[in-house]
């Protein structure tokens, strides 16, 4: 096991890594103050993953959410499904809640402990590639509106995460390859000899071989812990995380949630990041290849669907967050390992890049 800390003064916190960790209890004890246990995870995963949590949490009063599976239910009526289950066993404000799954378990559940009595502790435990490397570490918490993805959240730090890479070998390939697009961000964002890494390592990776897989997230979880500790509330530096998140929120909210996968749709977003770029003269027509060929290689998809009318992305990209005094600011490469937040480009190109 290896650990890592995000610094966030009185709230830094660990993220443990490796393999086994899932019913280890040392790893859980440190981080509950009450004896009260609500762990909320979800139809598919609880088969396979609830019991080693429940038997390292051996002693305290313990509850359990299943969720029905899907971003389709990371919706404002299901998260209230977590509130009715800790009323109803009257949880106090010194109980904590556990995130047992995905990003979509992480995000409805952190978001539930920060609204529940207005605020508790909160434990991540991921289960996916995607929420290991990413959603599981800095805070940010939600759920989704039928007008847009993620529009409904706080900030809410966990007060442990603890991913353990076992829980990867059951993961459909689909999903590790989802999972990839956040790792690939990272390379790309702010790591160039990370991305020269994981171009060489890519097979290896989708074969799902431990030692790189436990390499990838071990600097990935590094990365993202760094711009954390520099940028808590994505006031600077933080915003570079979401390269290729403007194009995939829309291309997911475009197609309908669940259709394509998060990862896929930053995939996607990712290589038009890079054309546009290109179009300002910051990278070359060859590393734009170079990135479509790294995202293909991850089995992820790098162009829009073909169903989805340029016009309608644009429409869809306008209600994004990042989007400031009416201004549409997006996340390009200036270099491959190095990003910056924009708004000054041209409309016209980012119409040409979409069409
Ligand atoms: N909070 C953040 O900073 C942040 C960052 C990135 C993404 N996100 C959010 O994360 C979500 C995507 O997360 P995700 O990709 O983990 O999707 P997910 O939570 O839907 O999980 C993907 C699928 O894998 C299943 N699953 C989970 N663990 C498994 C395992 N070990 N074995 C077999 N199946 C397993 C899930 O039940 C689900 O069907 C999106 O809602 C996105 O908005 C949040
Ligand atoms: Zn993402």
């Amino acid at each position: 096991m290896r650990t890592l800390t995000v610094e966030l003064g009185a709230r830094s916190y660990p993220i443990h890594i490796g393999s086994g960790l899932l019913n280890n209890p040392d790893l859980y004890r440190p981080h509950l103050s009450g004896s009260q246990i609500m762990i909320v995870t979800n139809e598919t995963v609880a088969p396979l993953y609830l019991e080693p949590v429940r038997q390292a949490l051996d002693g305290f009063q313990i509850r359990e959410v299943i969720l029905p599976d899907g971003e389709v239910y990371k919706t404002l009526e299901v998260w209230n499904r977590i509130f009715d289950a800790l009323l109803a066993e009257r949880f106090a404000r010194d109980c904590t809640l556990i995130a047992l799954g995905g990003g979509v378990i992480g995000d409805m559940t952190g978001f539930a402990a920060a609204c529940y009595q207005r605020g508790v502790d909160f434990i991540q435990v991921p289960t996916t590639l995607l929420a290991q490397v990413d959603s599981s570490v800095g805070g940010k918490t939600g759920i989704n509106h039928p007008a847009g993805k993620n529009m409904i959240g706080a900030f809410h730090q966990p007060r442990a995460v603890i991913a353990d890479t076992d829980t990867l070998g059951t993961l459909p390939q689909r999903e590790l390859s989802a999972g990839l697009a956040e790792v690939l961000k990272y390379g790309f964002i702010r790591d160039a000899e990370f991305l020269d890494w994981l171009e060489c390592h890519i097979t290896g990776l989708m074969s799902r071989d431990p030692d790189a897989l436990a390499h990838a997230i071990w600097r990935s979880c590094e990365l993202k812990a760094q711009i954390v500790a520099e940028d808590e509330f994505e006031s600077g530096c933080r915003a570079l995380l979401n390269l290729g998140h403007t194009f995939g929120h829309a291309i997911e909210t475009g197609v309908g949630y669940g259709e394509w996968l998060h990862g896929e749709a930053v995939g996607a977003g990712i290589c038009l990041a890079a054309a546009l770029s290109a179009r300002l003269g910051w990278l070359t027509e060859a590393e734009v290849e170079r990135t479509r060929r790294l995202i293909a290689s991850a089995s992820l998809p790098t162009e829009r669907p073909a169903d989805l009318a340029p016009e309608r992305m644009l429409e869809l990209m306008a209600v994004d967050k990042k989007v400031l005094a009416g201004q549409l600011r997006l996340v390009l490469l200036t270099q491959l390992g190095e990003a910056i937040v924009t708004s000054d480009f041209d409309r016209d190109a980012l119409a040409d890049i979409l069409a």
